[in-house]
């Protein structure tokens, strides 16, 4: 069988409020499955624990929360919901939302700015871009705004949508690229503003959501480096979008007597929150020992969890499941709730710039959501100390 290595050669703002304030967008420290059937399940043979399948490593992160902050409190004049309600159930207690004129593209920059800025890395000196949204300014995509707006200049770049699997995809995918030595430099950003697409009338929906975004820089590691990506999985399952969705909605329109075509927008999210959250105790778990087993690791040896922010009940039974301690979670969605595809980086960077993720550390991070899609990576940190 092919072994994934030789597969791979054809392939071709936060510390937030518990740290260093993070980024905003007005430049003031604010808040700011697949199936598995054909799978080419050999892995490249590795006999030491730890070291890198891919010769990838995250060196530098950043993000940027909008400045306007809304509380539970605050919501409860909008649905019938109380603080108590949202606190004891998800863990979330405000969130920061996108104003009228702010933009996707804005939030995602300003996070590439201050990643690229930790990394010591040039703009000019990246080659990819990839942008993981599913609430882009423009559905055409904004990876290539993005990568404008930073100075990216000789970096091609794309949009991925995956939801809150998105920034864990988009790490994965990258490294691919500097695994194979097709380039040297990636920038991966996830951000959503899913505020955009709630029903603020609904409010089994619109207590979750805020709007965020984050970034890492990754460079292409040497053989014997010793930061670097251990080991990753994803999968996806299309079965589940009945569970959780943000579909088009669009109504026929004729076109005189020459045909009909659908016009319109999307709706609005909507999500089985009961089977998401099933679907999330049972496969965050499952996939982080998948990860893990590639990296030739245990529970043990994991300094930090980060996790999609989507409900800290979730962490708190995937940390269990894993005999992981939630000291070593690193969650922060109180202050900002699900930033979808932004809020692994929004954690990371909070993390990073607080000093409690350090050089050499060993990460598990997991992406879980919309698809329905999950997936895992371990990594060593290669960030140099602030
Ligand atoms: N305030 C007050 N009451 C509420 C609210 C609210 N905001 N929302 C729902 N309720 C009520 C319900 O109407 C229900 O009332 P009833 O018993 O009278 O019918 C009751 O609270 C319990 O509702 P449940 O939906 O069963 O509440 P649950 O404890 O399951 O929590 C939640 C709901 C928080 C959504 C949880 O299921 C969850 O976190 N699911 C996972 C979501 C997730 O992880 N999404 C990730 C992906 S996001 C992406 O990919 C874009």
């Amino acid at each position: 069988m092919i072994s994934r290595l030789l597969l791979l050669t054809y392939l071709g703002c936060v510390a937030g409020l518990h740290g260093t304030p993070p980024a905003s967008l007005s430049g003031r420290g604010v808040v700011a499955a697949r199936g598995q059937p054909q799978r080419l399940r050999s892995r490249p043979v590795v006999a030491k624990a730890g070291i890198s399948k891919l010769r990838s490593k995250l060196v530098g992160v950043g993000s940027c929360a909008p400045p306007t902050r809304v509380t539970n409190v605050d919501l409860e004049d909008l649905v019938d919901t109380t603080d108590e309600w949202i606190a004891q159930r998800t863990g979330i207690r405000s969130r920061h939302l996108l104003a009228p004129g702010e933009t996707m593209s804005e939030l995602g920059s300003k996070a590439a700015e201050r990643a690229l800025e930790m990394a010591g890395v040039a703009a000019e000196d990246v080659d990819l871009v990839i942008f993981a949204t599913s609430s882009a300014d423009d559905l055409f995509g904004d990876a290539a705004n993005v990568a404008k707006l930073v100075g990216a200049t000789n970096a091609v770049a794309f949009d991925l949508t995956a939801a809150c699997s998105g920034f864990l995809f988009g790490i994965n995918t990258a490294s691919q690229f500097l695994h194979n030595g097709a380039y040297k430099t990636a920038l991966v950003i996830g951000g959503d503003a899913l505020s955009r697409w709630v029903d603020w009338n609904d409010r089994s929906t619109c207590v979750l959501f805020g709007d965020g975004a984050g970034a890492v820089v990754l460079k292409a590691a040497a053989t014997d480096d010793e930061a670097g990506i251990l080991g990753w999985e994803m999968h996806s399952n299309g079965a589940g979008r009945k569970d959780l969705n943000l579909c088009y909605s669009g109504e026929p329109r004729e076109l005189g007597d020459v045909a009909t075509v659908t016009s319109g927008t999307y709706d609005t999210i909507a999500m089985n929150g009961m089977d998401v959250y099933k679907f999330a105790t049972t496969k965050v778990p499952k996939v982080l020992k998948e990860a893990l087993a590639q990296a030739d690791m245990t529970a043990d040896d994991i300094d930090w969890v980060v996790m999609h922010q989507a409900n800290i009940r979730i962490m708190e039974t995937v940390a269990k499941k894993l005999g992981v301690s939630m000291d070593k979670v690193i969650h922060n969605l109180d202050e900002y709730g699900n930033t979808s595809a932004g809020s692994i980086p929004l954690a990371l960077d909070e993390a990073v710039r607080s000093g409690k993720i350090k050089k050499g550390d060993t990460l598990a991070i997991a992406g879980f959501g919309a698809g329905l899609s999950w997936g895992a990576c371990v990594i060593r940190w290669g960030g140099e100390p602030l």
